[in-house]
């Protein structure tokens, strides 16, 4: 599952995705473009919603964006959408700063994990940060998303620290891999 992203950061639809293989549904990460913006924003409430009531209602709405809402979340992030026979079922944002590149919004489809959609999309991220010459990649995830943390060690990222109370009063943890 290879990511599929233009040679700049431009809007431009990536190549199409593949065909299916062994009969086996395909999976591509391709990059996002504006005409899947309701798609993204139905993919984030899917996936937020899941977790009312255990998180800050405040938090839910915040990552489940509008589609006008989204539309200025990729002003300065690259998006990257996994599909599984034209469906969304995961995606994530590439945020660049001095050098570094952050993971942000990495969601899987609640009826897709397990499936290697999330280490795909995160190594897409890694891909990309290379493409754009960056040293490092880092992610924050709330302490309590133990799942997002064994996937990114999975992936050789480094646990760098701990903000405590830092969103929503959640302590965050901090995972980086240099490049
Ligand atoms: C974190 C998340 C993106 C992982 O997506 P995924 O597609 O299920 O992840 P993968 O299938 O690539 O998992 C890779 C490895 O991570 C670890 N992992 C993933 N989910 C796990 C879980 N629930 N419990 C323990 N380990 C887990 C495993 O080592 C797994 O490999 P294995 O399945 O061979 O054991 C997904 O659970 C999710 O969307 N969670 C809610 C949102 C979130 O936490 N986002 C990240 C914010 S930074």
């Amino acid at each position: 599952m290879a990511a599929q992203g233009g040679s700049d950061r431009g809007d431009s639809r990536p190549s199409s995705a593949p065909a299916k293989s062994n009969g086996k549904p395909t999976v591509t990460v391709e990059r996002l473009t504006h005409l899947d913006v309701p798609e993204i924003c139905a993919l984030y409430k899917r996936v937020w919603e899941t977790f009312r009531p255990e998180l800050p209602p405040e938090m839910v709405k915040a990552w489940a964006p509008t589609p006008l809402e989204f539309t200025s979340w990729m002003e300065g992030v690259t998006y990257f959408a996994a599909r599984r026979d034209g469906r969304m079922i995961g995606a994530v944002g590439c945020e660049f700063n001095d050098g570094s590149c952050r993971i942000v919004h990495l969601v899987v489809d609640p009826d897709a994990r397990r499936l290697g959609i999330g280490s795909s999309l995160t190594s897409a991220a890694v891909d990309w940060a290379k493409h754009n010459n960056s040293s490092a990649i880092w992610v924050d995830a709330l302490a309590r998303f133990t799942a997002a943390a064994e996937m990114f060690r999975q992936l050789g990222f480094a646990e760098a620290g701990v903000l405590h109370k830092h969103r929503w009063k959640e302590d965050v943890r901090l995972f980086e891999k240099l490049l």
